[in-house]
C-alpha cells in the first residue's frame, strides 16, 4: 500500500444552482463525516461552479470536506473579463483548483502555455492545483497516449520547481472516458498513471513517490473500488456521479 492519501473530488462542471449546492452539502456531509475525519480516510473535495463556491465553503466549514474551483487565471488582477484569480478563490475560501480539464482545453482554448503559468501561480498562492491530462480516442488508437501525456505533463509542470512537484495533484482523464460511460479498465488507468509517475520520478525520485495521481472518466460506485484499489491510482476526479450525494458518498467510501 502506498502512503499517499487518496483524493476524491466532485467535479460538478456547469451544474447546480446555489440552492441545489446547499442541498447537496446537507445530504452529503453526514454520509462522509466519519470517513473523511478518520486520519486514514481520503481527502474529499467538492468543485462547484464559481457562483456556488461561497455556499459550499460555508456549508463545509469546520468539517473534513474541502472546496476547489474549476478554473483560474494566472494574473492576480486586471482587465481580463470573465476571469477569476487565485487570490479571489482564496478569498472565497477555496483550497484547491482544477486546471486544464479537457473540456477547457477542447471547448475554451485552454493551452499548455497558459497551464504552465497557472500551476505555479496556484502553488505560490497556497492553492492545491489539480492538473488534468489525458488523450483523445484518436490519440489512443494511434498509440500516441504516452507522447500526449508527456507533452501535457512537461508543459503543465515546466515552471514548478522539482522540490514542489509532489504538491501538485495530477488527474489522468482519458477524453474518451469522460461522460461516455466508457471507463478505462483498471489496467489501462493504472498503466497511464504509472507512466505519469515515471515522468515525475525522472525529474525527482521523491516527488514521483509522493505525487498523487487521480483517475477520472465515468467513475461510478460500481467501478470505483476496482480503480481505487490499484497501487498507482491515488483517487478519482468524478463528474456525472458526483452530482448525486449517495453516489458520491459511495465512491468516497470505496477509497476509505
Ligand atoms: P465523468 O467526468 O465522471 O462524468 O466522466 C469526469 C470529469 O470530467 O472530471
Amino acid at each position: 500500500m502506498s502512503e499517499r492519501r487518496p483524493i476524491i473530488a466532485a467535479n460538478w462542471k456547469m451544474n447546480k444552482t446555489i440552492e441545489e449546492a446547499g442541498q447537496f452539502c446537507d445530504a452529503l456531509l453526514p454520509k462522509v463525516a466519519e470517513l473523511a475525519a478518520d486520519t486514514g480516510g481520503p481527502q474529499v473535495v467538492i468543485c462547484p461552479p464559481f457562483l456556488a463556491l461561497a455556499t459550499v465553503v460555508a456549508a463545509t466549514k469546520g468539517g473534513p470536506v474541502e472546496v476547489a474551483a474549476q478554473n483560474m487565471h494566472f494574473e492576480p488582477d486586471g482587465a481580463y473579463t470573465g476571469e477569476v484569480s487565485a487570490g479571489m478563490l482564496l478569498d472565497a475560501g477555496a483550497l484547491a483548483v482544477v486546471l486544464g480539464h479537457s473540456e477547457r482545453r477542447q471547448l475554451f482554448g485552454e493551452t499548455d502555455e497558459a497551464l504552465s503559468r497557472k500551476v505555479p501561480v496556484a502553488l505560490d498562492n497556497g492553492l492545491l492545483p489539480i492538473l488534468c491530462v489525458g488523450e483523445s480516442e484518436e490519440e489512443r488508437e494511434r498509440d500516441d497516449t504516452d507522447r500526449v501525456l508527456r507533452r501535457q505533463i512537461d508543459a503543465g509542470l515546466s515552471r514548478v520547481p522539482d522540490e514542489r512537484l509532489a504538491e501538485v495533484v495530477i488527474a489522468y482523464e482519458p477524453i474518451w472516458a469522460i461522460g461516455t460511460g466508457k471507463t478505462a479498465s483498471p489496467e489501462e488507468a493504472e498503466d497511464a498513471c504509472g507512466f505519469i509517475r515515471s515522468l515525475i520520478s525522472a525529474r525527482n525520485e521523491g516527488a514521483g513517490e509522493g505525487i498523487r495521481i487521480q483517475y477520472g472518466g465515468s467513475v461510478k460506485p460500481a467501478n470505483a473500488a476496482d480503480l481505487l484499489g490499484r497501487e498507482e491510482i491515488d483517487g478519482a476526479l468524478v463528474g456525472g456521479a458526483s452530482l448525486d450525494p449517495d453516489d458520491f458518498a459511495a465512491i468516497v467510501a470505496a477509497a476509505g
